[in-house]
């Protein structure tokens, strides 16, 4: 089946098959070709340049794009897509003078929605994420990470690893999964941290890798939450299942995660709200993606990402969504290339870098993914007729998408 799309006002992220992220002054480059055609045959996309090059219209199906632009679907590699039931009551608590840690220490936050998680059923888990991923794929994201973080028990971690494992199998496109067992000590082991690590390590790690329930390994390296030598202890037995790891760092406060990270070559380090000198620098020449999550720190009022002094350091970014029902309930990725370019002062540009490729790269994607490359996947956004792409983060409340396409199927 082949489709042809032509007049497209502008074609976005044109990039080289070799090209896997951007870093630093590169960010402010975004590779596009004006008035352009694009051709796709099954779930690849072929060819594309300037209409002037189009030298056969034949295709099983022609769309005319006048007036609009077509870039790659966004890459969201980072969100905590599964879960049950709302904590809106935590968010009136928050407007009302309590913060998210005194919230989290009378039982709110993650150990809030882990209850409610192990109350309920696979189905109706399944069938809540299900809605908010139709949600998400219509706001434009073509490729999703999920983890599971919100069980606490081996039950409901496995629960939570199946319901991903089941969305896989449901749509078509590709979600990656990642076991966030480490994500809060449960009340059951309130004194007793080394406990539930142990059961992480020795019980719900082997069953993980037994039944190839997830790709990445997670932790929360947090004050009041995991130690760096707690990061350090379960990364390295993660590894020995295969697991790459994608961890939380830096949300409140630096205690050494970034670099725990990179020793134990994480894919991405994420959160990253709280950032010094040295994270920077030890983060040069590392395969290691920062990623920023801007609509947690909308959400929840802490500080945005220092994304200037990342990217001005020569790194890469990545942007992601943090889609979960506590600090960030909100898979909008357009709000987050938004909210980049608005508090970050993310150029536009910065910002589709970091929400395409380099969030590709973030879950291990960017050969098939995160670009408009021959030979790649045609996971596209087509916007309505719109001045330009800068319209895209400056309209920030507007739905400027018209059509999304997964693997060169048109989503309805
Ligand atoms: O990424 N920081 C840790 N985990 C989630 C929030 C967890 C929650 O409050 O439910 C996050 O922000
Ligand atoms: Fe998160």
């Amino acid at each position: 089946m082949s489709k042809l799309l032509i007049n497209i006002k502008e074609l976005l992220q044109i990039r080289k098959s070799t090209e896997q992220k951007v870093s630093g002054a590169a960010m402010k480059e975004l590779p596009t070709i004006k008035n352009a055609f694009l051709r796709i045959e099954d779930d690849l996309i072929v060819s594309f340049g300037h209409m002037d090059e189009l030298l056969n219209n034949q295709a099983d199906q022609i769309i005319d794009c006048s007036g609009q632009i077509v870039l790659p679907s966004w890459c969201d590699s980072h969100t905590h897509i599964v879960y049950a039931g709302n904590r809106e009551q935590e968010f009136v608590d928050r407007i009302n003078g309590l913060s998210y840690e005194e919230i989290a220490n009378r039982g709110g936050g993650i150990l809030n929605s882990a209850k409610r998680l192990q109350e309920t059923d696979e189905d109706t888990l399944f069938n809540e994420s299900k809605t908010r991923l139709e949600e998400v794929i219509q706001q434009g994201t073509g490729a999703v990470e999920i983890k599971s973080g919100y069980g606490l028990t081996t039950e409901a971690e496995l629960k939570m690893l199946r319901v991903i494992k089941r969305l896989k199998e449901t749509y078509s496109l590709p979600i990656k999964a990642t076991f966030l067992g480490a994500h809060a000590v449960p009340k059951e082991f309130k004194n007793n941290k080394q406990g539930y690590l142990d059961l992480i390590i020795h019980e719900m790690l082997p069953k993980v890798a037994e039944h190839k329930l997830a790709d990445f390994i997670d932790i929360f390296c947090e004050t009041g939450y995991f130690s760096v030598e707690d990061t350090e202890a379960l990364l390295e037995k993660a590894a020995t299942y295969g697991f790459i790891p994608k961890i939380h760092v830096n949300q409140f406060t630096a205690i050494g995660g970034v670099q725990a990270g990179v020793n134990q070559q994480a894919l991405s380090v994420d959160h990253l709200e709280i950032v010094t000198d040295k994270d920077i620098e030890v983060l040069k020449d590392t395969i290691t993606m920062p990623v920023a999550l801007p609509s947690c720190s909308f959400f929840i009022s802490i500080p945005y990402t220092p994304a200037r002094k990342i990217i001005d350091a020569g790194l890469p970014l990545a942007l992601a969504t943090d889609f979960n029902p506590g600090t960030t309930p909100s898979g909008n990725m357009n709000f987050v290339v938004a909210t980049a370019c608005i508090k970050m002062k993310m150029t536009p540009e910065e910002a589709i870098n970091a929400a395409t490729l380099n969030g590709a790269y973030a879950m291990n994607l960017s050969n098939d993914y995160g670009s408009i490359t021959e030979g790649k996947k045609a996971n596209l956004i087509i916007t309505k007729p719109i001045p330009s792409y800068h319209y895209l983060p400056y309209a920030f409340g507007s739905n400027c998408i018209d059509k999304v396409m997964i693997h060169g199927e048109f989503i309805s």
